[in-house]
């Protein structure tokens, strides 16, 4: 069996060097148009489908230092717990690049996103976190294996290490090693992110736990990978010809297609509150009232509206609590 230290090991044990006085990453959030969900394999988090995604503005900036006698993590000022689990996976992800059981390190990391936005901080939060530990150790490695590497500690984070639309490839090979995410070479600067906060409590199931339980419960689940094949053809081709109608449809169909595989899971798994529905009528009433608005959704309850620039003004008129996003490219 390949484990994470096995992977990690090889990647790097050429190409690290001693640790320079502080490593420093930062990384941006992603969220997918079309979606990851479902692993082929838990510890490496090699996916059963490819994904797409765009990058956001909103990111997380690590520095790490050596610490003398313990591991200490800092939150955006805060010092965290050994017992809570933010600790405890950061803490799992850095014994895979620790160079013995006595060195230690200082983790300090700053997230923009604001835990109140309702976006996952794990993707670019994994991200942020090789990119500082590449530089501590001066291992100049390339986006491919950095993508490997944040891949391995939450899959979305190895899209977060490009800006832009990103694809991130499923691969076939049981090491990992050709499942890594790469930058779509074109642009929609025109594209516009909403954010709809309808809740931004701790989420009932994480999300690792319900892609487990879809995959090996849920009847619906059998027809995800082909429809996700289908989607990210269809999403590609909306970009290239800036066909945002296609654009939209693709990304809402993907989103509710992946909650409808975990509504037939056993347990149902259900993310969505009433706002949420409220939110999906508004947007589907906008639309018929010629406004060209749609959404997506990730393992939560928040919405996540996609429109162009032109139509700004209209959406925040309707939807006035939306903070907007400008995508970088
Ligand atoms: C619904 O990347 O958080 O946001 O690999 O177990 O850490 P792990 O899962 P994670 O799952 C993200 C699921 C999603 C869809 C997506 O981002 O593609």
């Amino acid at each position: 069996m390949n484990t994470k230290k096995d992977i990690v090991q090889k990647i790097i044990s050429d190409r690290v060097h001693a640790p320079k006085p502080f490593g420093l990453g930062h990384a941006k959030a992603n969220i997918a148009l079309v979606k990851y969900w479902g692993k082929r394999d838990n510890e490496l988090n090699l996916p059963e489908t490819n994904s797409f995604s765009i990058t956001l503005p909103l990111g997380t900036t690590t520095n790490i230092t050596l610490a003398n006698n313990e591991d200490i993590v800092v939150l955006n000022g805060t010092k965290i717990e050994n017992q809570d689990q933010f600790y405890t996976r950061l803490v799992l992800f850095l014994n895979y690049f620790r160079p013995d059981a006595s060195t230690h390190f200082k983790v300090e990391t700053t997230n923009e996103i604001p835990t109140s936005a309702g976006l996952a901080s794990s993707a670019s939060g994994f991200a942020a976190l090789t990119l500082a530990l590449d530089s501590f150790f001066s291992m100049n490695l390339d986006q491919k294996m950095l993508s490997i590497l944040s891949r391995l500690g939450s899959g979305s984070a190895s899209r977060s290490i490009f800006t832009g639309f990103v694809e991130w490839q499923k691969g076939s090979n049981k090491d990992g090693s050709d499942s890594f995410a790469e930058k779509f070479s074109h642009f929609w600067p025109e594209l516009r992110i909403g954010l709809s906060i309808i809740s931004s409590a701790k989420k009932s199931i994480d999300s690792r736990k319900a892609m487990d339980i879809t995959r090996k419960t849920s009847s619906l689940w059998k027809s995800w990978p082909d429809q996700v094949t289908h989607d990210i053809t269809q999403i590609k081709k909306a970009i290239i010809e800036k066909d945002f109608e296609l654009f939209g449809s693709t990304a809402e169909h993907n989103a509710l297609a992946m909650h409808a595989t975990m509504i037939a899971a056993s347990p149902t798994i259900l993310y969505w509150l009433p706002e949420s529905i409220q939110m999906m009528h508004r947007i589907w009433d906008a639309r018929k009232k010629g406004i060209p608005v749609y959404f997506t959704m990730d393992a939560g309850p928040n919405l996540k509206l996609l429109f162009l620039e032109k139509d700004k003004s209209i959406i925040e008129q309707e939807f006035p609590t939306i903070q907007t996003l400008v995508p970088p490219q």
